[in-house]
């Protein structure tokens, strides 16, 4: 595992951050994160488009080792394609009801809100319940 953090990646992120209009600042600042998971997934899959990157908040990135359940409060997000400008940006946020998942995807020049969000989890639910032992994170050791 490797920290995504110094003071060139720094800027980097928030570069990005700024870049990703659309998409929530407290998920938009993934760059600053640790990536937990980049070598090894497959080329095709759900979310398609190379390469694809796993980043998890320091919340997450403190358990995502420990085999428990992540704690309130984690993030964590995959992107896939260019790290400046992403192909798809997807989210799972662990809320008191459980993990909530979003997904991004650009369009015009903006990302929008395309898959998941409110009311709209159980095509996200549906998938992730096979890595339901690793509290539904598929990337986690
Ligand atoms: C058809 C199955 C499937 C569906 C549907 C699916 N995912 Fe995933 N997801 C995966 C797999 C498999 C991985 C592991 C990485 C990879 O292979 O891309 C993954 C990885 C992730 C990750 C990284 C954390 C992890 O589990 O390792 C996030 C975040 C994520 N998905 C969000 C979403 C969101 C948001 C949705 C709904 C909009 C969604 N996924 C729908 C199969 C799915």
């Amino acid at each position: 595992m490797r920290r995504g953090l110094s003071s060139g990646a720094l800027l980097l992120a928030l570069a990005l951050a700024a870049g990703l209009n659309g998409v929530p600042a407290k998920y938009a600042e993934y760059a600053r994160w640790e990536v937990v998971a980049d070598k090894g997934l497959p080329a095709g899959g759900p979310h398609a488009g190379q390469p694809k990157v796993v980043y998890a908040n320091p919340v997450a990135a403190r358990e995502w080792k420990g085999g428990k359940a992540l704690p309130l409060g984690s993030i964590v997000v995959k992107t896939t394609g260019p790290a400046g400008a992403p192909a798809l940006v997807a989210v799972m946020e662990k809320r008191a009801e459980g993990w909530y998942y979003e997904e991004y995807l650009p369009e015009g020049g903006k990302y929008v809100l395309k898959f998941g969000g409110p009311g709209k989890q159980q095509l996200c639910v549906g998938c992730h319940t096979g890595a339901k032992a690793k509290d539904y994170l598929f990337t986690r050791p």
